[in-house]
């Protein structure tokens, strides 16, 4: 039995039904989270809730999560899933209004949906193979670091990687890197860890946020700024992060050999201390 939570009820998934006329469905107009759980604890849950509040504002939603309320859902999902680990996913949308209209109908309640998606942590050894990624042009709109709705794109992407046999494309913009389809990118060039700079066309990822603050306390240097695609190819270790991913070591970008070819030991340390943070290991 899968449980989730739909507008203050409990239902079973099959059970589980929105107007056509919500306007996630019409227009992509709302916005998501997922966030990891080990062991029934939510990882870095205040990040998440910050960053879900952030973007409801910019699309002009009132947030509808009381967090107390928040809390009883999301103890309760687990409970009646009997799940431990799993990517907690929280969707939001405007609501349903009486007809399609572009306009933000008058009077309308968002309708908040909340499950649990089945997840398996990955392991160490597991990342240590190393994965493979190709470059591409960023196809999406320039507002990507709102968590919308509109992954039209990310779906194209993810399929096409997919079915190159690749973990995931890296999405360039005249020249610069932006990110990956599903993740944020980091580079190490001389024991140095860089990442591209915030901006609006790049999700500000949780788990990018958590390596930043573990380079600092691991006394790496850090620089959080514009990256060139000809860095990627002279670097000594690239990885992919997110919150179901954790940190993927790339080994081959393009066909190209990255540093030694083989998941790289400045990615070991940093993946063995996010596990430790994240109380995994
Ligand atoms: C485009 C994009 N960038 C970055 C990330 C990583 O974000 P987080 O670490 O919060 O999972 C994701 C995760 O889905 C993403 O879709």
């Amino acid at each position: 039995m899968n449980i989730v939570y739909l507008n203050g009820n409990f239902l079973e998934l099959k059970d589980a039904k929105i107007s056509v006329m919500d306007r996630g469905f019409l227009f992509g107009d709302g916005v998501y989270e997922v966030i990891p759980v080990y062991q029934q604890k939510l990882i870095a849950l205040q990040h998440h809730l910050k960053r879900l509040k952030i973007c409801l504002r910019k699309i002009r939603i009132h947030d509808p999560l009381k967090k107390n309320n928040f809390t009883k859902i999301y103890k309760k999902l687990f409970k009646e899933n009997h799940i431990q680990d799993c990517l907690l996913y929280l969707q939001i949308t405007r609501g349903s209004g009486d007809k399609r209209s572009y306009l933000f109908p008058k009077k309308i309640k968002p309708t908040v949906f909340i499950c649990c998606i089945p997840f398996t942590w990955p392991t160490i050894p597991h990342l240590e193979k190393g994965f493979t990624a190709y470059t591409t042009e960023d196809i999406r709109w320039a507002y990507t670091s709102i968590k919308s709705l509109n992954l039209l794109p990310s779906v194209l992407l993810s399929q096409e990687a997919h079915e190159k046999g690749m973990t995931e494309a890296i999405l360039i913009r005249h020249r610069e890197v932006i990110e990956g389809s599903i993740s944020n990118i980091f580079l190490v060039k001389n024991n140095c860890i860089i990442t591209p700079y915030e901006q609006s066309c790049m999700l500000s990822g949780i788990t990018r946020i958590l390596i930043v603050h573990l380079a600092k306390s691991l006394s790496f240097p850090i620089e959080e700024r514009k990256v060139m695609i000809d860095e990627l190819y002279t670097a000594d270790e690239i990885w992919l992060t997110g919150s179901s991913k954790t940190i993927v070591p790339i080994v081959k970008l393009d066909g190209k050999r990255i540093g030694t070819g083989k998941a790289g030991p400045i990615w070991k340390q940093f993946v063995t201390q996010l596990f430790e943070t994240m109380g995994i290991l």
